[in-house]
């Protein structure tokens, strides 16, 4: 059974030098999804990895695979991720020209589909592609970097974007300046998946850090 809350360690803040061994001990100590950031150095300004490194990765853990893909356009690389290993792959609202377009071509591959918003981006621009989502990314940094400043009005959206999911079957990530004490007023908003990098990679004991991110160890 999986829990209510996932936690989902972003490997940006990990080890480059020993990724997979990187992904091989989140998993031990407890991640439920490996979140994969994508970054192009056009859509934001750096750039990490691409599918090629996602493949690379895909055996050291047989945990889902949450790939967010920062890049513009986003469309031609669908494939590619899918087929390296992603499993849920998640699309920037504000990158790409057809959202809806993206999302059915994510859905055709057989994935998991994502939309990830930008904190200037409203929860309204989910509204029309409801029913293609499997999860709404609500970012509270800016992307492009770890840690950050978690940006206290997105609490707000988080809220607006559970009361526009309600009754649905779609998940609330959010992704940016995580922390015990940033996790506690996420969940309480609404979030379910909760990515973290420097929050887990930057602790000794990345299971003690993952279960400190955990509503019942902060309830
Ligand atoms: C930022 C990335 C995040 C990042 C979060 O653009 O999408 O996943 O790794 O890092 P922390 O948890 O350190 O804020
Ligand atoms: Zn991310």
């Amino acid at each position: 059974m999986s829990p209510d809350v996932l936690i989902a360690p972003s490997i940006l803040a990990a080890d480059f030098a020993r990724l997979g061994a990187e992904v091989a001990a989140v998993d031990r100590a407890g991640a439920d999804w490996i979140h994969l950031d994508v970054m192009d150095g056009h859509y934001v300004p750096n750039i990490t990895f691409g599918p090629g490194l996602v493949r690379a990765i895909r055996g050291s853990s047989k945990k889902l695979f949450d790939c967010h893909l920062m890049i513009d356009p986003a469309d031609p690389f669908i494939a590619a991720f899918a087929e390296a290993g992603a499993d849920l792959i998640t699309v920037h609202a504000e990158a790409t020209t057809h959202l809806d377009r993206s999302l059915q071509l994510i859905k055709s591959l057989g994935k998991q589909a994502g939309v990830a918003l930008n904190p200037a981006t409203p929860a309204a621009a989910i509204e029309h592609v409801l029913d293609r989502l499997d999860l709404v990314l609500v970012m509270t940094v800016n992307p492009g970097f770890g840690g950050q400043a978690f940006i206290p009005a997105m609490l707000e959206k988080i809220r607006q974007v559970k009361a526009l999911t309600a009754g649905r079957d779609i998940r609330i990530e959010v992704d940016g300046g995580i922390n015990a004490a940033t996790a506690a007023e996420v969940t309480r908003a609404g979030a379910d998946v909760l990515v973290a990098g420097s929050a887990i990679f930057g602790k000794p004991d990345y299971a003690a850090a993952i279960a400190s991110l955990r509503p019942t160890a902060i309830a």
